[in-house]
């Protein structure tokens, strides 16, 4: 193994071999996968199950903590967390007893329930923003903010950086660059997307020029991008984003989806950001499906304004007939109050912080110039010595096959690890134990590529 890069052959060899330990070790999931493939497409429920692992899927058996068993019995310690949706841990107690409690007294009115009073004003408190609605994912939460920051300023267009990812809408699936985006996937509406113009993170001069058409209702970002690997701001950035949307009368959308696990309040609250809306999802439920956002007085002032009724003129185009159900909502309260206090932040945080350290101690030992990314618990390989700027840098750390090949292996250990473009993270759950169990399984997998 030279400095800097891995040999491809030792990769495929080194996948080859894992590939057949996976295969005669997860018997029952393959023989569940084969009676699913009759009624699923790929055998799953859900086609990101199937898409997101270069390995057959496993089935689940059950989940406690930072650990899950799959239906053949074995035991990993999880450093995916359901793509940060389960950072809660996978069946965390406060947030079990919430719902068994809430669900003897009903499941679903399609009315408010006293508990979304006491989550609004949980959230408020947090991330400073004093307006909040709810749906059932970050998905739907950045669908009705972007609405609403259209019809705020009466313009269309939305401006996203580069390695972006904002869920599942056709205006958010979009490739491109200042002059407008095109599908990053199949069956995407191209006309939505054409509409969506896409600026390199950290880029203010590009921003500068799209804003001054005057046609952009809002920029959308995370505070640090994380679906790609992680990209940092520089320092310089955010107060530049917010100094030209408010010169241009754009609007400001944080999507804290991901960053809200990495600080108390947020990166928001973390780094005194001052958008006009924030948006939440994953683990905002501690696990059950719940999606957010917040507003400014302004913004909430015009919601009600334009209320949606069933006579009279049309209104803004929000709500979902199962959204702010009772479960979510006492859901959310007890994650909020009970798990993700500012003590568990410190805590996750501290173990990213060793993850990190072991991920390039280790990387040093086999002489290999990594650089691991630090974010509250967040890690993740940066195969440079200069950490990424933009996505374009970080992709050339999204090595695929050695990502492929270092899941399958650590999985073969008992060891789950982070999806590509993700990296490994330590949740609320965790304990510098299992952060230890990861570095001993990264430890053997580059031993294994240089021998
Ligand atoms: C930053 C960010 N925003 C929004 C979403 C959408 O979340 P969901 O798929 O739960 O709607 C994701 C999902 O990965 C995300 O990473």
């Amino acid at each position: 193994m030279s400095a800097g890069t891995i040999d491809r052959e030792a990769i495929w060899t080194l996948r080859a071999v894992e590939q057949g330990e996976f295969e005669s070790r997860t018997r029952r999931s393959a023989e569940l996968t084969e009676r699913a493939r009759r009624s699923m497409p790929d055998g799953v429920p859900m086609a990101w199950m199937a898409g997101l692992y270069g390995h057959r899927p496993l089935f689940v058996a059950h989940g406690d903590g930072c650990h899950f068993t799959d239906v053949d019995g074995t035991t990993y310690v999880d450093f995916n967390q359901a793509d940060l949706s389960a950072t809660c841990g996978f069946a965390p107690p406060a947030v079990l007893e919430a719902i068994a409690e809430r669900a003897r007294r009903g499941l679903q009115y399609l009315l408010p329930v006293e508990e979304a009073i006491d989550v609004a004003e949980l959230l408020a408190e947090r991330y400073a923003l004093p307006g909040w609605q709810f749906t059932l994912s970050a998905s739907g939460a950045i669908a009705e903010a972007i609405r609403l920051a259209r019809h705020r300023t009466g313009r269309s267009t939305i401006v996203v950086f580069g390695g972006h990812y904002h869920g599942h809408l056709d205006d958010m699936l979009v490739e491109g660059d200042e002059r407008g985006g095109r599908p990053n996937l199949l069956g995407v509406n191209a006309s939505a997307a054409a509409g969506t113009r896409v600026v390199g993170f950290n880029d203010l001069e590009v921003l500068g020029r799209v804003l001054e058409r005057g046609d952009v209702a809002a920029v959308i970002t995370e505070p640090a991008l994380t679906n790609v690997g992680v990209v940092l701001p520089a320092d310089d950035f955010h107060a530049g984003v917010r100094a030209l949307t408010r010169a241009h009368a754009t609007l400001l959308l944080l999507d804290e989806t991901h960053t809200q696990t990495f600080a108390h309040g947020g990166l928001t609250r973390a780094w005194g950001l001052e958008p006009d809306v924030i948006t939440l999802g994953k683990s905002t439920g501690g696990g059950i499906p719940i999606g957010a956002y917040g507003m400014t007085d302004d913004l909430r002032d015009w919601m009600e304004r334009h209320r949606d009724t069933y006579v009279g003129a049309a209104g803004l185009a929000t709500g979902g007939t199962t959204y702010a159900n009772p479960l979510s909502l006492v859901a959310a309260r007890a994650t909020l109050r009970e798990i993700q206090t500012p003590e568990a932040y410190e805590r996750a945080a501290a173990l990213g912080t060793q993850l990190a350290d072991g991920i390039e101690a280790a990387a040093a030992r086999h002489a290999l110039p990594w650089r691991a990314h630090r974010l509250g618990g967040r890690s993740g390989f940066c195969l440079e010595p200069e950490l990424p700027r933009d996505a374009r840098d970080a992709q050339r750390s999204l090595d695929v096959e050695l990502i492929d090949a270092r899941r399958l292996f650590m999985a073969n250990r008992g060891v789950w690890d982070a999806i590509a473009g993700a990296g490994p993270a330590a949740s609320f759950a965790h304990t510098p134990a299992d952060v230890d169990e990861y570095l001993r399984v990264l430890e053997l997998f580059l031993d294994a590529l240089a021998s």
